[in-house]
């Protein structure tokens, strides 16, 4: 039987090697000659869970779409339908709701492995850059489809954010109805941001995700010592010319991998079945109700990925610079290959002040989301916003001088794991 199997796969296999020879150089390249390095942690599994849950939005949007009606008449009711009436409709919502938030905190834990390790030094500086377009994209898409639902956060949400472009000289209040292509936000906005989130965008994502792998695949992965194995010795057991300290991506990673599916997964399926609105945070209550452009919710704010970036907004006194705070915080984050001055990767081997600065600007960064999430009505918040606002931007600018100034350890000729 087996063997029955053997012959008409590698059959298979021949055939299309005989029509498309480059198939199989590509294949090996990028998995079974891909080698990366042995010494990763469980900071290298968010790539690989980014792609798992990307697969599960592109599936489960998929059938959304099946019986989603993009129209303001229509829509809320439509998702009522998909959570009551279609089979298995509340478990496909709950899946690509869930998955919406799950995304952002693999995709923040990822960024964050590149900050400890230095991945984004050189050579891997476009990988940097085509993950921040990637986390750009990201943000547009989830924004996107928050609206889709129609519930009050969603027009509520649409109106704060899209008016925000109003902020700019001249040109705002056109800006702003030319994206709504209305007044307020209206069937024809719900029509177009339909027509992005489910098409454009996505189409946008996944051609970013595969210049982001090809663009890492030609420099090779950085690791936690932040040691270039490509440079160490050459020859390990399956090819005289790979580096010694690399190993195949698959089977190996591909292997190691599964580990932290099953915890994502463990995690995805707590949160779908028991938790799925997860106390407000992923799914906002107010989003229950139908829009309505006359009753303005109590607290209108985004839902958690965003909140850092709106607490920057709500601090900054003026609509304008708010803005431009909001928007050169990410902006700045592109810049960090050039930024960082060390001589050495890995915060394994940078000083106490490295360790000490990146500790505090995670922990900012969390403790602005938790002042955006906040209904902004507390003054001592307001100034211990702008306080981090401030170190948040300070981080960035004074880092050509702290990493250079920062004492380093020695670091080893190759990766630390030998065995
Ligand atoms: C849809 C979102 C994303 C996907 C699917 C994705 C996928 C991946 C994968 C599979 C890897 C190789 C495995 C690993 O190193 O973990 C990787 C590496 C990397 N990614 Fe992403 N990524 C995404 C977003 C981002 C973002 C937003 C950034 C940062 C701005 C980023 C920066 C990097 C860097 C610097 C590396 C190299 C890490 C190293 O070699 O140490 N990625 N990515």
């Amino acid at each position: 039987m087996a063997n029955i199997f053997t012959r008409t796969a590698t059959g298979v296999m021949d055939w299309v090697n005989a029509r498309a020879p480059g198939m199989m150089p590509a294949y090996r390249k990028h998995m079974t000659e891909y080698y990366a390095p042995k010494n990763f942690n469980f900071m290298y599994y968010f790539g690989s869970l980014a792609l798992l849950v990307l697969v599960n939005q592109l599936v489960t949007g998929i059938f959304l779409t099946m019986h989603y009606k993009p129209s303001a008449a229509e829509a809320f009711s439509s998702v009522e339908y998909i959570m009551r009436d279609v089979e298995w409709g509340w478990l496909i919502r709950y899946m690509h709701s869930t998955g919406a938030s799950l995304f952002f905190i693999v995709v923040y834990l990822h960024m964050f492995r590149g900050l400890m390790y230095g991945s984004y030094q050189k050579p891997r500086e476009l990988v940097w850059i085509l993950g921040m377009l990637i986390y750009l994209v990201l943000m547009a898409e989830a924004f996107l489809g928050y609206v889709l639902p129609w519930g009050q956060m969603s027009f509520w949400g649409a109106k704060v954010i899209i008016s925000l472009f109003g902020a700019f000289p001249v040109i705002g209040n056109g800006l702003t109805e030319w994206i709504m292509g209305d007044y307020l936000p209206s069937d024809a906005t719900l029509n177009r941001f339909f027509a992005l989130h489910v098409i454009a965008l996505p189409l946008v994502l996944l051609l970013l995700v595969v210049l982001h792998l090809g663009a890492l695949h030609e420099v090779g992965s950085n690791n936690p010592d932040g040691v270039e194995i490509k440079k160490g010795p050459k020859g390990n057991r399956w090819s005289k010319t790979a580096p010694t300290d690399g190993i195949p991506f698959h089977p190996y990673y591909t292997v190691k991998d599964i580990v932290g599916v099953g915890f994502l997964l463990m995690l995805a399926a707590f949160v779908i079945f028991f938790a799925p609105e997860f106390g407000g945070w992923f799914l906002e209550h107010d989003n229950f109700v139908e829009a309505n452009p006359l009753v303005t919710p109590e607290h209108i704010k985004p839902v958690w990925y965003y909140t850092p970036y709106y607490a920057m907004l709500r601090v900054v006194p003026d609509k304008l610079a708010g803005v431009l705070v909001m928007f050169g915080a990410i902006a700045i984050l592109f810049l960090v290959p050039w930024l960082d001055r060390a001589k050495v990767k890995s915060y394994r081997y940078r000083g106490l002040l490295s360790k000490v600065l990146l500790g505090l600007f995670a922990l900012s960064f969390v403790w602005l989301g938790k002042i955006g999430a906040g209904p902004g009505t507390d003054p001592t918040e307001t100034i211990v916003g702008r306080f981090l606002t401030f170190y948040y931007f300070a981080f960035f600018i004074t880092m050509p001088l702290w990493t250079k100034l920062d004492r380093t350890k020695p670091v080893p000729e190759r990766v630390t794991t030998h065995d």
